[in-house]
């Protein structure tokens, strides 16, 4: 069994640059797989068309050189962290990367909201959230 300094999860969520389309998507997934695969981090990552919300989870060093380049990444902007941690478990083994529905980015902030421990997490999230899809968001 791995020691527990050696897993780490980290999520984040961050606006995307304003022309993204389906083709930058397509290489952000590409590369994802390939480099996550051999740095072994798994996790998910959510694309309202504004907004990416990202869960990943990995050694401490492989996340801390991801979010290096993630950081430096012109496709997207604006990165607030919103948790971070020790674990025991991987929540998803065996997901190189995944991009999942608008409908579960918006249940992904909404589960972060309700634990958000700072003032600024609740403002930075309820903010995203309306730019998210203001409907969906007044009707949940
Ligand atoms: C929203 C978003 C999520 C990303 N997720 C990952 C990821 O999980 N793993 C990864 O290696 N690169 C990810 N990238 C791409 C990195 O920023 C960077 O371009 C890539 O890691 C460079 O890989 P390369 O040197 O193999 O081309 C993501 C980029 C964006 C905009």
């Amino acid at each position: 069994m791995p020691a527990l300094k050696d897993l780490v999860h980290l999520s984040y969520c961050s606006q995307a640059q304003s022309r993204i389309g389906q083709l930058d998507l397509d290489r952000i997934l590409e590369a994802s797989q390939r480099n996550n695969q051999r740095d072994d981090i798994t996790g998910l990552l959510t694309f309202s068309g504004e907004v990416f919300v990202q869960f990943l989870e990995g050694p401490p060093e492989a996340l801390r050189q991801l979010m290096y380049r993630l950081q430096g990444d012109p496709r997207h902007s604006d990165i607030i962290i919103l948790s971070e941690g020790l674990e025991h478990t991987r929540i998803l083994p065996g997901w190189d990367m995944e991009l999942v529905t608008r409908k579960e980015a918006h249940q992904v902030l909404r589960e972060a909201l309700r634990e958000a421990d700072t003032y600024a997490k609740v403002i930075g999230l309820s903010r995203l959230l309306a730019r998210l899809d203001p409907d969906l968001h007044r009707a949940s």
